[in-house]
């Protein structure tokens, strides 16, 4: 498995791989969800094909110093993450080398991105389309994998393709989770104890409200389960529409509860469908 640090490095190493590339942009901290991303990319590439991951810490789409500071780096473990879901290659640049000092050109996204993680983290979703786009363009890749954990991440990129015209397929994979229903997140390791063995409440509230029939009783039983907790604060409950991801009380379209909770200074997210 080669490793680029470098643009220059990336685009020499891509000259001559093998087709598809198949991109799995993350962030690092990588666990068994990110594993699972990089193994679909492997089915998807075929023997022949290559699975490049990113690992970037995409300094501008933090809304918060704190959590830039504290994002957990791990990169020797992440490489033998990479090395044994079988990716070919790493791309892992430099704050430097991807924002030049007068970087001043941005993706903007205000429809889908008013909403939700959004509305609670301004310019976060402006800096996610940017560093993705960059990603794809420093790639050339033919395809590229992205979770269904973050939904209103993968509309936004869904959007972009769509948007600006990007010949590239997106590909989804289903949450990963771990045993008592938590989504997995490179911020769990963060949690303290107590806050981890608590957390599981999110799914446990979501779950429940989805058996409800009503937009109000949905909402009312997820917010019941959270505050319930001694230890979670809600960032937001939101009922929304799968395709606009505006608030609804229409039940009777596809809909999509979700949360964003927090623990101490880690904030969680997490949603389920209402019908779909
Ligand atoms: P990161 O949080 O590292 O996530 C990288 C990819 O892994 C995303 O597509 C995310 O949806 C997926 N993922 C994370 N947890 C998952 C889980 N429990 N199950 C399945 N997939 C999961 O998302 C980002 O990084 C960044 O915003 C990025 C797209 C890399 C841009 O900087």
């Amino acid at each position: 498995m080669w490793i680029a640090r470098t643009k220059a490095d990336l685009r020499q190493k891509l000259k001559s791989v093998p087709r598809p590339v198949i991109l799995i942009p993350t962030m690092g901290a990588l666990h068994a969800g990110h594993a699972s991303l990089i193994d679909l990319a492997r089915k998807n590439a075929g023997e022949n094909g290559t699975v490049l991951v990113s690992i970037f810490v995409n300094p501008i789409q933090f809304d918060r110093t704190s959590d830039l500071k504290e994002y957990p780096r791990p990169l020797d473990s992440d490489l033998a993450v990479c090395e044994q879901q079988g990716a070919d290659g790493v791309f892992l640049p430099t704050d430097s080398e991807m924002y030049l000092p007068d970087h001043s050109i941005n993706v903007i996204e205000n429809q889908l991105s008013s909403h939700l993680c959004g509305a609670t983290r301004p310019g976060h979703f402006d800096g996610v389309c940017t560093v993705v786009l960059k990603l794809f363009n420093l790639t050339g890749c033919d395809a590229a994998v992205f979770g269904a954990k973050d939904f209103q991440q993968l509309a936004i990129i869904q959007r972009l393709v769509r948007d600006l015209d990007l010949n590239i397929e997106i590909i989804t994979h289903p949450t990963i989770r771990e045993d008592h229903g938590l989504a997995m997140s490179s911020r769990n390791e963060l949690l303290l104890p107590n806050h981890h063995a608590d957390a599981p409440r999110i799914r446990r509230a979501l779950l429940s409200a989805s058996t409800k029939t009503d937009a109000k009783e949905i909402l009312e039983t997820a917010r019941i389960e959270l505050e319930s907790s001694p230890h979670a604060r809600i960032d937001y409950l939101s009922l929304v529409n799968a395709d606009t991801l505006e608030p609804t009380e229409n039940i009777s379209a596809p809909c999509i509860l979700a949360c964003a909770v927090f623990y101490g200074d880690v904030r969680l997210i997490d949603h389920i469908g209402i019908k779909d």
